[in-house]
């Protein structure tokens, strides 16, 4: 395997260095071309480019493998909790029992808000979406932690990103009691991160709320599918926003915004909102054919994924995990009926075989999260909540990253070149 690639530019041939990872594709390191050659790199969605060094996240599309830490996540969904995944991202490590029941004291400890917060949600209309709320309640959460902004402490960084990860909770089930006219809850210290949540969002103060294990360990399951997922548009934009030295609350709800989109974690809500407008299944293949057609904009939601070309390990869960929850629920849903259906004819047809796509995580997260109780405009907050961890992890790294430069893309310039002002009687 040679360690350097060869460029010609200009007649002219330029070495640049070839970067090994542990495993994974190699990456030629080309930032020095712009000095060498006077040319830039042109890759619009970053199809192509390593945007910084991690070792938190590897997924390999083509095996549809997903790894944290080295740890498969089918291995993980299946016999960790979300608050060890959330320790093994921060730490590298999977902790011992003292470091677990350590961490999981730490982040009870931080679960409640500022109660100023509380009235922040007020200035919301009652009808505003909860990721509108989200992108504005946790960027104020730098208005309210001043001792852990200052990014080049270390100590102040590790209380930001348990806070960060701590309150989310509380303010993803304020954000839905905000919508739903019921008084907040406090959060509960004897419960765990999972349970508390489901508390704060179902229960009522006029009597006491009891969690359902299956639907806690369902949700905690969901918390670890979301946890983190390399350099994803959201944690890229973490890492953008962080780069310039911006408070980790302001970051995070930079992430947020972005998560947002319909293309990323806005696709739960728009997959279920879909599966339910197909209704059943004999409407399939008119939306299979209307996600085919160039003229029209429709798309499979929950379909399709930048780096997997098979199927989203996390969906093979998710789709184990719909069943438990039904089981134990004791419900069902005829929406799963049309998803497994959607599926089965979608993988059978050649423009989805060509192309490679396959469900992904938010094909079949909407089933569950309906069935626990969620409206549909929570699914993203949920996404959101859980993905905090791998924000926070990837912005801890990319801190301590001795390489960490300001990110600045440059361009292909294709405007207007230099002209003469008009005065505006002469235009
Ligand atoms: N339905 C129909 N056609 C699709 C779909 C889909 N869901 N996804 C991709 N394609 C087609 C697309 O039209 C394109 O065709 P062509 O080559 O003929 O132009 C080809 O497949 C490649 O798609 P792309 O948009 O160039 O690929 P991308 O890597 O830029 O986009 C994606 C990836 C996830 C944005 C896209 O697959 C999509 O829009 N999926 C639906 C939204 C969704 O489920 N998003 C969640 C992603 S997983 C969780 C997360 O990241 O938050």
């Amino acid at each position: 395997m040679s360690d350097t690639a060869k460029l010609a530019v200009g007649g002219k041939d330029t070495d640049f260095p070839v970067l090994h990872g542990s495993v994974g594709p190699d990456v030629i390191d080309i930032r020095k071309l712009y000095a060498q050659t006077g040319e830039f790199t042109y890759d619009p969605g970053f199809t192509s480019t390593a945007s910084c060094e991690s070792g938190l996240t590897y997924i390999d599309g083509e095996e549809g493998v997903l790894l944290h830490r080295g740890y498969p996540i089918g291995q993980l969904a299946e016999q960790s909790s979300f608050m060890e995944v959330a320790y093994l991202l921060l730490n590298g490590e999977l902790p011992s029992k003292d470091d677990l029941s350590t961490f999981k004291n730490t982040i009870t400890r931080h679960t409640m808000v500022h109660e100023q917060l509380a009235t922040f949600f007020r200035g919301f209309r009652r009808d505003a979406h909860p990721m509108a709320i989200m992108c504005g309640v946790v960027g104020a959460l730098s208005a309210f932690y001043h001792d852990s902004t200052d990014i080049s402490d270390p100590e102040q960084r590790t209380i930001a990103s348990h806070r960060l990860i701590a309150k989310m909770p509380t303010i993803a089930a304020m954000a839905y009691k905000y919508s739903v006219g019921q008084p907040f809850l406090y959060p509960q210290n004897d419960l765990s991160y999972t349970a508390n949540f489901l508390r704060m969002t179902f229960g009522v103060p006029a009597e006491e709320y009891v969690v359902d294990p299956a639907v806690e360990k369902a949700m905690d399951r969901i918390f670890i599918l979301h946890a983190d997922h390399e350099q994803n548009a959201s944690t890229s934009t973490v890492r953008l926003a962080g780069s310039s030295g911006a408070n980790p609350f302001a970051c995070i709800a930079a992430g947020i915004a972005c998560l947002w989109g319909p293309a990323h974690g806005g696709a739960n809500e728009a997959a279920l909102n879909m599966l339910r407008e197909i209704g059943t299944p004999d409407k399939i293949p008119h939306y299979i054919e209307r996600a085919k057609d160039k003229d029209d904009p429709f798309r499979l939601m929950g379909f399709g994924h930048r780096v997997y070309k098979n199927y989203d390990p996390r969906a093979t869960v998710m789709q184990k995990t719909v069943r438990e929850v039904f089981k134990a629920m004791k419900v069902t849903d005829p929406v799963f009926d049309v998803a497994l259906q959607l599926e089965e004819m979608a993988l059978k047809d050649d423009y989805f075989v060509e192309k490679k796509l396959f469900p992904n995580v938010d094909f079949y997260s909407g089933v569950i999260l309906s069935a626990i109780g969620f409206p549909t405009s929570m699914f993203t907050v949920l996404f959101a909540l859980a993905r905090t961890v791998g924000w926070v992890a990837q912005w801890n790294e990319m801190i301590s990253d001795p390489a960490q430069k300001i990110g600045r893309p440059r361009q292909l310039y294709t405007g207007p070149t230099q002209r003469d002002y008009v005065a505006i009687d002469k235009r």
